[in-house]
């Protein structure tokens, strides 16, 4: 699980210095005051470096790194955007906020975009796709970008669980056009709350800066007060103490991810020989190892095999328990969403209903006790044999 583990001394440098050699906690201006100090600014080239990639761009929360990335892409009403029914609310939210239709796809067996159902769904309407990497497992990203590619759509990873995972030896993130993160209290990295976005085209970066900052262009010659703008937007800036945390938070990235790796494998020998079958993870691609997940044969299978880890004092994470706030086959409570799927998501996404329904998400934390895996083994062994 999360860099929350691991917060420490690290992180409460970074703070100190601000209040001790700055003071100023907004990410622009106040040159005079802030001792060179720009904890946000250095945070987005510290992240982008680590990703490889041009440009980052640091927003509040992973939530605003999506609605940032629809208004960079000119995203509006009368469009629509096409992402997995297994994702967090937020992904279709930002959509929905971008006053565009939000159109569902099914999942596979990765638990992620089923690239075959993402083709059947393309319209003449459809301007972005938005694939997750949900738990930390990269989605098929080949045969994605194939489609995208062929229809000449861009494609938006939503790499909140994702950071710090790869697909052929590049990050996730930065194989689409834009890559957002997530950055609140349960994420791999965290700052708290906090978000980023990563691209390879600097107009794009340039027009999603100016947007999430009121449309800031943020103009060397002139004063912030009389800066230009080309367009309205919003305000979802960074603010300098996130940045502080990010700044630690991301040289502690690599030791996250191993740890987890190490602590999945542990976790996966101990049970491998139960009747259950792992979530398939594509070829070529590394996960953060957030979690790990099998398939039982039903429902009633996985339920019970949630109660037996609690029982044990273990847990599961999202599967099968949450899907209600993680499977759009349940989100009555938004009407475009609804209408866009024939008035009924009861049986919009069969296929996806039935697989996470099967699903059981073991969480992986980074520093776990040496009897958690035997453990895991008894309580589930009591259900599977
Ligand atoms: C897939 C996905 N996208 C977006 C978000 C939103 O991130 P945040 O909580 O930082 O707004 C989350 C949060 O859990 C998520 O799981």
């Amino acid at each position: 699980m999360p860099g929350f583990e691991l917060i420490g001394q690290e992180e409460f440098n970074q703070v100190k210095q601000v209040f001790e050699e700055s003071r100023v906690l907004f990410r622009h201006s106040f040159d005079n005051l802030r001792n060179g100090i720009f904890k946000v600014r250095d945070f987005e080239e510290a992240f982008a470096c680590r990703m490889q990639v041009p440009h980052a761009l640091a927003v509040t929360s992973g939530t605003a790194a999506l609605r940032v990335a629809l208004a960079a892409l000119d995203i509006k009403p009368g469009d629509e955007v096409i992402t997995q029914s297994f994702t967090f609310v937020a992904t279709v939210e930002a959509i929905i906020e971008s006053g565009a239709t939000p159109i569902i796809t099914e999942i596979d067996d990765t638990l992620n975009m089923d690239p075959a159902d993402l083709d059947v769904k393309i319209t003449e309407k459809t301007r972005a796709i938005i694939a997750v990497h949900m738990l930390g497992v990269p989605a098929r990203l080949r045969e994605i970008t194939n489609v995208a590619q062929r229809h000449d759509i861009p494609l938006v990873e939503d790499t909140a669980w994702g950071c710090g995972g790869t697909f052929r030896n590049k990050f996730l993130g930065t194989h689409g056009t834009i890559g957002t993160f997530s950055f609140d209290f349960a994420k791999t990295m965290t700052t708290g709350e906090g978000g980023m976005l990563v691209f390879h085209d600097e107009k794009l970066a340039a027009k999603a800066k100016a947007w999430h900052d009121h449309g800031h262009e943020n103009n060397p010659k002139l004063p912030r007060w009389e800066d230009s703008r080309a367009s309205s937007g919003f305000n979802f800036r960074m603010m300098e103490l996130q940045g502080a945390i990010g700044l630690a938070q991301l040289t502690k990235l690599d030791q996250v991810i191993a740890a987890q790796r190490l602590n999945k494998k542990k976790i996966k020998t101990a049970i491998e020989n139960l009747a259950v079958r792992f979530r398939t993870v594509p070829d070529g691609s590394e996960e953060t190892a957030d979690a790990l997940v099998f398939f039982v044969d039903d429902n009633n299978i996985a339920l019970r095999c949630r109660d037996a880890l609690i029982d044990s004092g273990l847990g599961t994470k999202i599967l099968p328990e949450a899907v209600t706030w993680h499977f759009a086959g349940t989100w009555d409570h938004m009407p475009s969403l609804v209408n866009a799927h024939g008035g009924n998501l009861g049986n919009a996404f069969p296929n996806s209903k039935t697989l996470l329904g099967r699903s059981v998400a073991l969480p992986i934390n980074v520093r776990m006790k040496d009897d958690v895996p035997q453990r895991i083994r008894i309580a589930l062994k009591s259900v599977i044999g």
